[in-house]
């Protein structure tokens, strides 16, 4: 079954409110947390996603998925504990060696949370496969992370497809979650390929109806949309 995680980067200011409990009413999945730090992207959203993320937190039992994209995990784990997330999700770019990934690994399920590794569009895929059997989830970014409101890098397909193949041909049980210019349009093709967590921010961010398009982004590869 396809979940979807809405991004709440590009959330329009002082519609704040209004939006999160739209988002909590039209059922999404997740609420997709994006935590950059000013230094490992340019954008600092920390303060700000951290007030939100606790708002969230007081008026909904949807599951945060926060994905952080900053150079002191620790901290941000630290910091971002605080609202009970789902899962954290770390940039493997950010650790400089495979002993710091098992650390970041183990430090983040001592919260008992969920543990996710992201890989830049650059990054091969081929690095995060020791990592598999140790975390509930890959997230590939199918655009450059930084900003939301980007278009779908087409060459991310087949990379979701050669690491669904691998977690197939490894009987692992790793989640395949897709990030960036995830609408209508590239859904189905991502989906094909094997991702079962898309984030989508702008699709559904400007969305009359959050709920259509939230049905519309899970319904099952090949169904006619309604
Ligand atoms: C980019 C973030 C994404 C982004 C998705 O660095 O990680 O989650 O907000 O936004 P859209 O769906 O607009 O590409
Ligand atoms: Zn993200």
């Amino acid at each position: 079954m396809v979940e979807v995680s809405t991004s709440i980067l590009s959330v329009k200011k002082g519609e704040e409110s209004k939006t999160f409990f739209a988002l909590e009413a039209s059922k999404t999945d997740y609420f997709h947390i994006d935590v950059m730090d000013g230094e490992f992207v340019e954008k600092n959203t920390y303060q700000t996603m951290l007030e939100y993320a606790s708002y969230i937190r007081r008026i909904s039992n949807a599951p945060l998925d926060v994905h952080l994209m900053v150079n002191d995990i620790k901290k941000a784990v630290d910091d971002y504990s605080a609202v009970e997330p789902n899962i954290i999700t770390f940039h493997l770019e950010a650790c400089k060696n495979e002993e710091e990934v098992f650390e970041m690994i183990n430090y983040i399920k001592q919260y008992n949370c969920k543990v996710g590794i992201s890989v830049k569009p650059n990054t091969k895929i081929e690095e995060v496969y020791k990592y598999l059997p140790y975390i509930h989830m890959c997230l590939v970014m199918t655009v450059e992370p930084g900003k939301g409101g980007q278009s779908y890098l087409s060459e991310m397909t087949e990379k979701v497809r050669t690491l669904k193949s691998y977690i197939d041909d490894n009987h692992l049980e790793v989640d395949i979650e897709v990030d960036g210019g995830i609408n209508l349009r590239t859904a189905p093709e991502v989906k094909k390929a094997g991702a079962n967590i898309l984030v989508a921010g702008t699709a559904i961010l400007n969305a009359v109806d959050y709920k259509v398009i939230i049905d519309e982004l899970k319904c099952p590869i090949g169904d006619v949309s309604v």
